[in-house]
């Protein structure tokens, strides 16, 4: 059984992820979608909530699973027991990033292969930054991202009514703190 992990931070999950997700899933038996917990990064979303909207977009696709990881993604791929990994390549921009990284996965780990497949062109310029910074200025961002986290995003940059001010309520999806 041929599977592959596909890794990113996914703060949030955008459409080209999901279109990579989807081509990911066609060329293998199983695909791992493998969320880092980036501290570096600072995501927006907790780990397990990153995972949460991922899983609430994908469904019950058979073949997929979502967990989150820490440390070294080609020790997770070796854990895993699996053959690949998978990256999207949206531009060339992503290039010189994406080879180095592959690179040093491989020097680090041989037996895993670095794979990338193109997302469809309409999501070239789709990035999880540009969404997070649309959502936060009150704009749609209903094009680039799943249904799950385009809720996610409203919620956490709604502002919030003088009574749920009062009351201290918050939604589910509320800021880290
Ligand atoms: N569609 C839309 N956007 C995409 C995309 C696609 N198909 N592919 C990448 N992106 C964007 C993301 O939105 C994100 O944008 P942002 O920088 O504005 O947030 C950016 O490209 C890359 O994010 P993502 O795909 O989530 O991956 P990443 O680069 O954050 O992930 C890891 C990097 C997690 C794979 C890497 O840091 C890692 O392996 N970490 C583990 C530690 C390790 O092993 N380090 C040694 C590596 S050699």
């Amino acid at each position: 059984m041929r599977h592959c992990i596909y890794p990113g931070t996914f703060d949030p999950f955008t459409n080209g992820h999901l279109d990579v997700l989807l081509r990911a899933a066609k060329l293998f038996d199983r695909v791992t979608v493998a969320v880092a917990l980036s501290s570096t990064k600072e995501p927006l979303f907790t780990a397990e909530q990153r995972v949460a909207l991922i899983k609430a977009t994908v469904g019950r696709m058979p073949n997929v699973d979502v967990v989150a990881f820490d440390g070294l993604l080609v020790e997770f791929a070796h854990k895993q027991k699996a053959h690949a990994i998978i990256r999207g390549l949206r531009a060339l921009s992503d290039f010189e990033f994406e080879f180095n990284m592959a690179l040093m996965n491989r020097h680090l780990e041989p037996q895993v292969e670095t794979i990338f497949v193109m997302p469809n062109e309409s999501y070239s310029y789709t990035s999880s930054t540009l969404v997070k910074q649309i959502a936060r200025l009150g704009g749609d961002v209903t094009k680039f991202v799943p249904a799950p986290v385009a809720e996610a995003l409203r919620q956490v940059f709604k502002h919030p009514t003088p009574r749920q001010t009062r009351a201290g309520k918050q939604s589910g999806w509320h800021r880290r703190a």
